[in-house]
């Protein structure tokens, strides 16, 4: 049953290996994007929504972060991105063109249901929808629409499979709307499908990773401080990044897009600052490139997850791991779970109670 380890020491290295499973399971019965997969009246809901408002915790927040490049990229449409706990309580203005998307893996975190309350009942925002790992939650009953992840139940409290499912429904979404905007060719759609599809595959491959990052997580352990860089779409993947480092190794992590770094955490690299950078071969390689340059002319130590086919290679005080294919607007689902390894070994070395780290809970269904 979903409660029974196998071979796996802990739930969240089992959960962190079920990722192809999982995603091929969200994936499933998906060949077009409709937006049937949403609901039975979700092509009306959709159709005149003028901008998107994403309303999140934890790492639910970093999906909807990495959301709001998809949706505004290949939908065109604008989108806001608020953590639940703040949304809830501040004045803003409301807007009934907008589709409000809850996302949550357990669908009753008290903040985000409370904040899905306050848009749809204080503000009028009827055009609700939420993605969720649990079908009977009360999210997905409050909410109009619902895309339903396929990730099972998680035991680990540091999310791992729930993300990575809850971006490739994000990436439906993305699609779905883009196609209804015309901006989604026949080929493109096909294209996008293919990928997906692949994704489990090609997790597999970075899966096989996991000898090299445990080689990192050694020396990571004794470290204080470990800084996370990343640029556009694998800027919220830093920042997931950095939350499973602190949530369940206790090291203080922080995460900044690189060309930030000059504007404040620069001050902070020195040899015993760890900084792990997120380096997708895409067309903001060269800007983070010369990022990297900045940390080492400070002395700092660069851990760099890079893309097959980029040109970085490892030398004194870089240490660069390989995915094995770059896969494009879709890389952040990769690139996570590299994260997540590392965290996770980090973790062991030190001794940690992986599956349950101090003062945090799974869900937090009380404010
Ligand atoms: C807690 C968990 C996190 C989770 C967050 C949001 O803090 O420890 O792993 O990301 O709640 O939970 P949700 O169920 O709404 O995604």
């Amino acid at each position: 049953g979903a409660a029974d380890l196998g071979l796996y020491r802990h739930y969240m290295q089992k959960e962190i290996f079920e990722q192809p499973r999982a995603i091929a399971d969200t994936l499933e019965g998906v060949a077009a994007f409709t937006p049937a997969l949403f609901g039975a009246d979700a092509e009306a809901v959709f159709k005149d929504v003028k901008r998107l408002l994403f309303i999140a915790c934890g790492t639910s927040y970093y999906a909807a972060l990495t959301a709001k490049y998809w949706i505004e990229a290949i939908a065109g449409l604008p989108c806001d991105v608020e953590i639940a706990s703040e949304y809830r309580y501040r004045t803003s203005v409301a807007d009934p063109d907008t589709l409000v998307v809850t996302i949550s893996q357990s669908g009753e975190t008290a903040d985000t249901l409370s904040a899905l309350r306050h848009a749809r009942d204080d503000l009028g925002m009827t055009k609700t929808l939420t993605v969720c790992n649990v079908a009977t939650s009360a999210m997905v009953r409050e909410s109009r629409l619902a895309y339903i992840t396929r990730a099972g139940v998680e035991i680990g409290v540091a999310s791992t499979k729930a993300f990575t499912t809850q971006l490739v429904s994000l990436y439906l979404l993305a699609m779905t709307l883009g196609k209804m905007r015309g901006r989604v060719t026949a080929e493109a759609e096909e294209d996008a499908i293919r990928r997906l599809r692949h994704i489990p595959t090609a997790l597999g491959a970075v899966l096989a990773l996991e000898p090299q990052v445990i080689d990192w997580a050694e020396r990571f352990a004794p470290k204080q401080h470990a800084l996370f860089l990343g640029r556009g779409l694998h800027y919220p993947i830093a920042l997931e990044g950095a939350l499973k480092l602190k949530e369940i190794s206790y090291i203080h992590a922080e995460a900044y897009p690189a060309g930030e770094l000059k504007h404040g955490p620069l001050a902070l690299v020195d040899r015993e600052m760890p900084v792990v950078t997120v380096a997708p071969n895409d067309k903001l390689l060269e800007k983070l490139k010369s990022n990297m340059a900045e940390v080492r002319a400070r002395g700092g130590e660069l851990y760099v997850f890079a893309d097959g086919d980029s040109a970085i290679e490892s030398a004194d005080g870089m240490h660069v791991i390989r995915l094995p294919e770059n896969y494009g607007d879709l890389s952040p689902v990769l690139h996570v779970v590299r994260l997540q390894l590392l965290a996770y070994h980090t973790a062991l070395v030190r001794g940690t109670d992986v599956d349950k780290p101090r003062n945090l809970a799974k869900s937090v269904t009380v404010e």
